[in-house]
């Protein structure tokens, strides 16, 4: 049985296309593979505290020595990482904000990204330690980065992608709704072009599953 984990984060609410591509394409999963279970981490709604001295101290310390603070900071962190290793399918929307990621998906990647826990330094090199994972990357933008002049100042999607592979994350399909910000006509074309990305991935993954079976 499949578990997927659906991560969303632009702060747009309804007008989000990160959020619909995302979501969309998560629920289509879920569909293609009877019994899929489906986590929404919605971090725009529920947003997450930035890290702060408890969990940083708090990681450090041996659970019986942790102050109140310490214990319920690590404790987040914990969850968070359960539910991103309870996985074997992750989604995750992001909406460019001037020219990043949104500060609530950088958030949660602060209380994710753990030594020990999901990487470790060996010898001169690191390991990431969250592995055998399929991960779908929406990124969406008012620009576009994907090729052209704008393209050095996508600090969107190589900073993700370096995230998500330094926690041993490096099997990702990336899906870009990119161009927005041109015009309607050029929004069209966009949304109509994300659409066809859209359908292209999901006919990969259903050859995948029968691959599979
Ligand atoms: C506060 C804010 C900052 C933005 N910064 C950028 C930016 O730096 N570059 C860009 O191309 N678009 C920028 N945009 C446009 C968004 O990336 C675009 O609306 C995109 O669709 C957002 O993703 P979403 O649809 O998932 O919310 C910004 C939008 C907002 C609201």
């Amino acid at each position: 049985m499949s578990h997927i984990l659906l991560v969303t984060s632009s702060p747009r609410g309804s007008e989000g296309l990160s959020t619909r591509y995302a979501s969309q394409l998560a629920k289509r999963l879920a569909a293609q593979r009877p019994g899929t279970t489906l986590t929404v981490r919605d971090l725009a709604a529920a947003p997450l505290n930035h890290i702060g001295e408890a969990y940083v101290v708090g990681r450090a310390t041996p659970p019986g020595a942790r102050t109140a603070a310490q214990t319920e900071a690590v404790r987040l962190a914990e969850s968070l990482v359960a539910e991103l290793a309870a996985a074997d399918t992750v989604v995750i929307g992001s909406a460019m904000i001037n020219f990043g990621p949104p500060s609530s998906l950088k958030a949660w990647f602060d209380h994710v990204t753990w030594p020990g826990v999901t990487f470790r330094y060996a010898g001169n090199s690191v390991e990431g330690l969250l592995k055998g994972k399929k991960v779908y990357l929406v990124t969406a933008a008012g620009g576009n980065f994907s090729e052209g002049p704008l393209a050095a100042w996508d600090h969107q999607s190589g900073y993700l992608k370096h995230l998500l592979g330094f926690i041993g994350l490096t099997d990702i399909e990336h899906l870009r709704v990119e161009g927005m910000a041109h015009g309607p006509e050029a929004a069209q074309a966009a949304i109509a072009s994300a659409d066809e990305a859209l359908q292209s991935l999901l006919k990969r993954a259903a050859a995948s599953v029968e691959v599979a079976q």
